[in-house]
């Protein structure tokens, strides 16, 4: 079984990925830490050099090969779903979820963050509630189920996945 977890900066893909492949006793996977660890450099650090394009590039390769391992439980970067092919071998190779939860309350949980590229601007607010108009109906494409995050405990989130798969 492979389940994939989409959605936001912020949404807590890496955090109910980890749990949820504990749960199910699969491993875990994470496709930003995949990405740094081929690049040998922080995503901030090479998409100030490269570029989101390259960053792109790069991003598309590692999902294609992770969805194509062995069985477990992958949390993707935020812009995973912007590119087709992408939302193809998602969808195709796996359980897509996506975590949804509303710009106010990912700028409430990023507010402070200085590593997501994306961003690092003046008004991180209207930031990410533009990136939220782009890609939420990317992200519901891309998914199986949509699980709404907000007012959720972990627990009630890994409850309401595990009756999904
Ligand atoms: C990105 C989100 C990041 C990372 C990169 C680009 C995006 O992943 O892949 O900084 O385009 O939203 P997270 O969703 O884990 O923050």
């Amino acid at each position: 079984m492979r389940v994939v977890l989409v959605g936001m900066p912020g949404s807590g893909k890496s955090t109910v990925g980890r749990s949820l492949a504990h749960r199910l006793q699969l491993p875990f996977a994470d496709s930003d830490a995949a990405i740094e660890q081929r690049l040998g450099c922080a995503i901030r650090d090479y998409f100030d050099r490269e570029g989101e394009a390259a960053f792109r590039d790069v991003e598309q390769t590692v999902i294609d090969e992770l969805t194509q391992g062995p069985p477990g439980v992958l949390a993707t970067g935020g812009g995973a779903v912007l590119w087709p092919l992408n939302r193809q071998h998602l969808h195709e190779r796996g359980t897509v979820i996506y975590l949804r939860s509303s710009p106010e309350t990912l700028f409430r949980r990023l507010r402070h963050d200085t590593k997501r590229p994306l961003l690092q601007v003046d008004d991180p607010l209207a930031r990410l509630r533009a990136l939220y108009a782009e890609r939420d109906p990317l992200y519901r494409q891309c998914a199986h189920f949509v699980l709404d995050t907000h007012g959720s405990s972990m627990s009630m989130l890994l409850g309401r996945i595990m009756m999904q798969l």
